[in-house]
Formats: structure tokens, C-alpha cells, sequence
């Protein structure tokens, strides 16, 4: 039986929101509009969900958007010449690039062409490095939330003994970073840690960002942890699965996020914070 509270991400992102359509309502009146380009090259099924579903968060919260679809063929060279006329275009304040791309595309040199100041995934190596030494960066969107989603629950992160088991580029390297900005003490777990549960059973907060379906139980967690799942993963079924067994850590857990409902929208949410800042920026 869950007894744990469950932090709703879709809450949490619809009061963000709202605080966002006030201020593009405000920009707006000053004449500035927020402009997103979303660029998928190919078509992949999940990638054009979740491109749909940034281009309606958009239209809903008053932002000039344009989505780029390019055949799977694409050459690499054809795509960076649009990355370069979107970097030089006005109405435009932020890039996103869809991952993944297709094979014959190198993506870092895709990431690399990205005007630093429009790079409103986080991910070009500029702003990986402000994060990095606690610069004002445009922030990775999915750690970000993360962040949110913990801050939302009330409890305090400082002092906190938080642990993440995955380490990439997109959410365990840039969310470790974050929790310790936070004066959290970060451990990094990964495939090749050993006795994972001794160090996962000492967590006061559980990121979990692994790509494993219910990789993660009861046996993992110490009693009244904060746990957020941050997998999506589309099961055999046709269901989507977190990397967290809900069903059994939330009967020791305390708050916890599901799937789907969870991290997930606020992933958008913060792509739409990060193209308001970018576009504030440029406005001066
Ligand atoms: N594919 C899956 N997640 C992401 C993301 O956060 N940004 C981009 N650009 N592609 C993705």
C-alpha cells in the first residue's frame, strides 16, 4: 500500500507555468515575443512526441515557434547551414536540436554549431562548463526539473546526503552538479559501482537515471528518502515504466514521483524557462 506522497510533476509544471504566461505577457507588451526552433531530423515515434508536445506548450504559453523536420537522410552539412541561419535569425532565442540523431550525423558537432546564448538544452560545451564553475548558464532542462520537483516537496537539500545512480551527460553528470550548488553531498553511482544498495540505503534524496525499467525497489531505498524517477521506459506491453519500481519503493519512500506524471512535464516546462531567459537576454 502506497503511503507516500506522490509529487506531482504535472502540478508542479502547470504552476510554473503560470508564472511564465504572466511574464511573456509582460514581455510581450514591450514587444518581445519568445521564438523556440525545434529541429527533428528523421522520425523517430518518441522524438516526434515529444516535439509535438514542445511546439503546443508554445503555442499555449504565446511563443513563436517553428519546427524544422528534415528527411532522415539529411546531410550533416545541410543541417548545420540551418542551425547557422537559425543562430543569425531575430525571432529566434532558442535551438533544439531532437536527439537522438541519425547515425551519420556526428551530434557533438551538431551541439558545438548551436549559438551558445540560444542553446536552450544546456548541452553546448560553453554553458556545460558555466554549470560546471557555478556560472548563470542556461540550465540542462531535465536536471533542472529534478531540482524543481525537490525544492516543491520542502525539504531542505543542504546537508542532505543525495545519491544519483547514472552518470551521462544529459541528467547524472549535470544533476550530481546541481545537488551539490544546492550544498547537497553528492554520490555518483553507476553500472560498474559495486555494493550499490550500501551506498543507495544512505540516501537522504534518490535521483534514479539509469534507462533500466524498475531497476530500482524497496531494497534500495531508506525509509522516508525523497526518490525521483527519471526514466521512461516503453515496456514490451506497450506501457511506460520509471527505472523505480513504484509499486514497492513507495511503500518505504517518502515523496516520490511517478511515471508518467512525474519528471516528465517539467522537462518541457523548463525548455519553456530557458527560451524566456534567452529571449529576455537578447532584449536587453
Ligand atoms: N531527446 C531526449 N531528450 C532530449 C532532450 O532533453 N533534448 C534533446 N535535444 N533531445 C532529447
Amino acid at each position: 500500500m502506497t503511503t507516500a506522497q506522490i509529487i506531482s510533476g504535472k502540478q508542479v509544471s502547470d504552476e510554473i507555468r503560470q508564472n511564465l504566461k504572466t511574464e511573456v505577457e509582460a514581455l510581450a507588451a514591450k514587444g518581445c515575443v519568445p521564438g523556440l526552433a525545434v529541429v527533428l531530423v528523421g522520425e523517430d515515434p518518441a522524438s516526434q512526441v515529444y516535439v509535438r508536445n514542445k511546439a503546443k506548450a508554445c503555442e499555449d504559453l504565446g511563443y513563436h515557434s517553428e519546427v524544422h523536420r528534415l528527411e532522415s537522410d539529411t546531410s550533416e552539412e545541410d543541417l548545420l547551414a540551418l542551425v547557422h541561419k537559425l543562430n543569425a535569425q531575430e525571432n529566434i532565442n532558442g535551438i533544439l536540436v531532437q536527439l537522438p540523431l541519425p547515425k551519420h550525423i556526428e551530434e557533438k558537432a551538431v551541439i558545438n554549431a548551436i549559438s551558445p546564448e540560444k542553446d536552450v538544452d544546456g548541452f553546448h560545451p560553453i554553458n556545460v562548463g558555466n554549470l560546471m564553475i557555478g556560472d548563470d548558464s542556461l540550465l540542462p532542462c531535465t536536471p533542472a526539473g529534478v531540482i524543481e520537483l525537490i525544492k516543491h516537496t520542502g525539504i531542505e537539500m543542504s546537508g542532505k546526503h543525495a545519491v544519483v545512480i547514472g552518470r551521462s551527460n544529459i541528467v547524472g553528470k549535470p544533476v550530481s552538479l546541481l545537488l551539490q550548488r544546492e550544498n547537497a553531498t553528492v554520490t555518483m553511482c553507476h553500472s560498474r559501482t559495486a555494493n550499490m544498495k550500501e551506498l543507495t540505503r544512505q540516501a537522504d534524496i534518490l535521483v534514479v537515471a539509469v534507462g533500466r525499467a524498475n531497476f530500482v525497489d524497496a531494497s534500495y531505498i531508506k525509509p522516508g528518502a525523497v526518490v525521483i524517477d527519471v526514466g521512461i521506459n516503453r515496456l514490451e506491453t506497450g506501457k511506460l515504466a520509471g527505472d523505480v519500481d513504484f509499486e514497492s519503493a513507495s511503500s518505504v519512500s517518502g515523496p516520490i514521483t511517478p511515471v508518467p506524471g512525474g519528471v516528465g512535464p517539467m522537462t518541457i516546462t523548463m525548455l519553456m524557462k530557458n527560451t524566456l531567459l534567452a529571449a529576455k537576454r537578447a532584449h536587453g
